[in-house]
């Protein structure tokens, strides 16, 4: 039992992370009945689909569950109501300010946790009274942070200032990872892009594919004038990158960005126009499996790697 364990009443501090277009309630209650906390996320959800998938995940696993609200998407009031009437005891919001929610979580008894990039706010999600902090570096898939600060780095100044148990989210894919981030100070790891790559994660079968193909350098952080994000480099990609060429406006990359093409990329499989949000560890993703084993192949790893680690 350590901090993360207790405060989500789970077997393993492992975390599969909310992710738009994969972690749906197959991914997440396949984590959760496997001893992980699964996490179904609500950003590319419209609300009816949000309650649709809480139900369903409730009927896979009697084990816990929780939900992710990037507050950077619309019908925020619809999906919060949903979560309460639904009776959803976790939710990890992201991409937004953490006084806007925790408090009024809180009162209704629900355990909350916020994702950062930054020590500043941890801090800030810490004082707006979250139970716990996701820390995410910038070898992240999906949305990342401007500071461009690495998990090997972020863990141990966010470890050096924070009271409440500490997440560590980036670039951890095995469980050496996983063991270096709990050694820098971590109480739990949530997880991503490997569960990206599992049997039951919702996206696109071709878009599976690309991450198990995708190697070291195959990805890069763009449109940081509108929200970070770290993507493979398809065709779409280097369209980002010619039109950045020209001295774009704001306007310039909404319109060449336009509407969708996350879900056009992960979720239909348009490996050219569409977005393709992935971590630099997809160079160590080598193959698409069911998510108990996953989970199970990085629990025996961190027991080979403590051992080895002991004979340094
Ligand atoms: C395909 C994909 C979609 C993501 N969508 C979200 C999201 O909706 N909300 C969120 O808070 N983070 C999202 N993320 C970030 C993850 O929650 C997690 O913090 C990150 O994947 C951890 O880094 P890793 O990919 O190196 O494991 C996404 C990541 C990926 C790969």
């Amino acid at each position: 039992m350590n901090r993360i364990t207790k405060l989500f009443n789970i077997q393993y501090p492992v975390i599969q992370a909310g992710m738009i277009w994969a972690s749906g309630y197959k991914l997440a209650s396949a984590v959760s009945n496997a001893g992980g906390l699964g996490i179904i996320g609500a950003g590319s959800m419209y609300p009816n689909v949000l309650r649709e998938h809480i139900q369903k995940c409730k009927k896979a696993t009697d084990k816990p569950f929780a939900v992710n609200v990037p507050m950077l998407y619309p019908n925020i009031e619809e999906i919060i109501n949903i979560i309460i009437e639904e009776g959803i005891k976790i939710v990890f919001t992201s991409a937004g300010n953490p006084k806007t929610w925790t408090s009024f979580l809180k009162e209704k008894g629900i355990t909350v946790v916020h994702v950062v990039s930054s020590v500043k706010f941890a801090l800030k999600a810490q004082e707006a009274g979250v139970d716990a902090v996701v820390a995410e570096g910038f070898e992240a898939g999906g949305h990342n942070g401007r500071e461009e600060t690495t998990t090997f780095t972020l863990i141990p100044m966010v470890k050096e200032k924070l009271d409440v148990p500490l997440i560590a989210a980036g670039g951890i894919a095995t469980g050496r990872g996983m063991l270096a981030a709990m050694v820098l100070g971590a109480d739990g790891v949530q997880i991503g892009s490997r569960f990206a790559a599992s049997v039951e994660s919702s996206s696109h079968e071709k878009f599976k594919q690309a991450i198990v193909d995708a190697q070291d350098g195959d990805t890069h952080v763009t449109l940081k004038e509108l929200a970070p994000v770290r993507l493979i480099k398809n065709k779409f990609f280097h369209d980002v990158v010619a039109l950045y060429s020209t001295a774009p406006t704001v306007d310039d990359l909404k319109t060449l960005l336009g509407r969708a093409r996350a879900k056009k990329g992960m979720f239909e499989g348009d490996l050219e126009e569409g977005e393709l949000e992935i971590g630099q560890i997809a160079g160590l993703i080598h193959d698409i499996k069911p998510a108990a084993d996953i989970l199970n192949e990085i629990l025996s790893d961190f027991e080979k790697a403590k051992q080895e680690a002991l004979s340094l």
